[in-house]
């Protein structure tokens, strides 16, 4: 698997990492069992990079993810948790005595020190333009609580201004075949700066895997159910954001474009590869439920470059099907 370096962590990164949120809660049931082996299967096939946060499962992920590093302690992973929404997502809450606390019970969790990466978990714009956010964040690296910190943002606008800190070390955003605003000034702009992008929500919650239709039912404790309105966190976070008919049909588009194309993938993985391979992207972060899932996933880090004619017809599909609901809301 190919390593790129994720900004100014400066420690390198599989260009496919995991996203752990499944293995805390709110996509169905997932046993600890099955965690452990998505876990395990993801190391084997070369992933580096796990993502977690201290409310996935009210910690439950961030325990399993600390478990398993343990158990892997010459392996070289990196660890990035978020913090930030175990409060009301207010700025009064995001204060020093607030972030000392959510990040020594990360701590705990991880089995760890100092924490490699904490990022903002989607903070109030407010938080994220505020000098005194960073100041508290670079005395907490000067004191090795964490390594380095990064803003994870929902709007292209939040990740622009996080980006223009001088120790703000990656971005995390939604990135994938149904959400292209990051590509008009994000990706440049990190570029050039120096700051790692985190690409998650790669399969839109699942949907660019083409295995769903209208009659697809999810679990009732799956956000794929509860949040399709937006009425638990921000609806962007759900198919990214796109309303469930209109990404079933542009998701069996795009699965025949991939066909089309010739190239022995899935359509998850051609998802998957169209997010590592843009310039400015350090790692992808899909989410797996199961070990088949996270071994292809894993695969598609090492998918050739997809051709031009592809790329072109993905972002013809996005014009004409996505871009009116998506782009200038995030
Ligand atoms: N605010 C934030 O910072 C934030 C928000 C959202 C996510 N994240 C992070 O980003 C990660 C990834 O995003 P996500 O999990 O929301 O969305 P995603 O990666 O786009 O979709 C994950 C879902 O796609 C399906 N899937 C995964 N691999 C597949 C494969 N190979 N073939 C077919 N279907 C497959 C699975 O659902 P089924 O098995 O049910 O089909 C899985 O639960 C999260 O785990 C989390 O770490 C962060």
């Amino acid at each position: 698997m190919q390593q790129r370096t994720l900004g100014r962590t400066n420690r390198p990164v599989s260009v496919v990492g995991l996203g752990t949120w499944q293995l805390g809660a709110d996509w169905g049931e997932v046993t600890e069992s099955d965690a452990r082996e998505v876990l395990e299967a993801s190391a084997e096939a070369g992933v580096t990079f796990y993502d977690t946060a201290d409310v996935y499962g009210d910690g439950r992920s961030e325990q399993l993810v600390g478990a398993f590093v343990a158990a892997h302690p010459d392996a070289g992973f990196t660890v990035a948790t978020k913090m930030g929404r175990r409060e009301e997502q207010v700025p009064a809450n995001y204060v020093e005595a607030n972030f000392r606390a959510w990040l020594d019970r990360s701590r705990r969790n991880l089995g760890v020190d100092t924490i490699d990466l904490v990022q903002l978990h989607c903070p109030p714009s407010a938080v994220i333009d505020d000098d005194a956010t960073y100041d508290v964040l670079d005395r907490l690296v000067e004191e090795q609580v964490i390594a380095a910190y990064g803003v994870s943002v929902e709007t292209a606008d939040q990740a622009l201004s996080a980006i223009a800190r001088p120790h703000v070390a990656s971005i995390q955003i939604i990135l994938n075949a149904f959400r292209m605003k990051p590509l008009d000034a994000v990706l440049p702009a990190a570029e050039a700066a120096g700051v790692g992008i985190i690409a998650r929500v790669p399969l839109a919650s699942g949907l660019l895997s083409g295995k769903y239709d209208l009659d697809t039912t999810f679990a009732a404790d799956d956000h794929r159910t509860y949040n399709r309105d937006g009425s638990a966190f921000d609806v962007g976070e759900t198919f990214s954001g796109v309303d469930y008919a209109t990404g079933v049909e542009a998701a069996q588009e795009f699965t025949q474009l991939v066909k089309d194309s010739g190239l022995d993938v899935t359509p998850a993985q051609a998802a998957i590869a169209w997010a590592w391979q843009l310039a400015g992207v350090s790692t992808v972060i899909p989410g797996a439920r199961n070990v088949a899932q996270a071994q292809s996933n894993a695969a598609a880090g090492d998918v050739v470059q997809l051709p031009p004619p592809l790329l072109t017809a993905v972002a013809d599909l996005y014009d004409r099907k996505i871009r009116a609901q998506v782009h200038d809301r995030w």
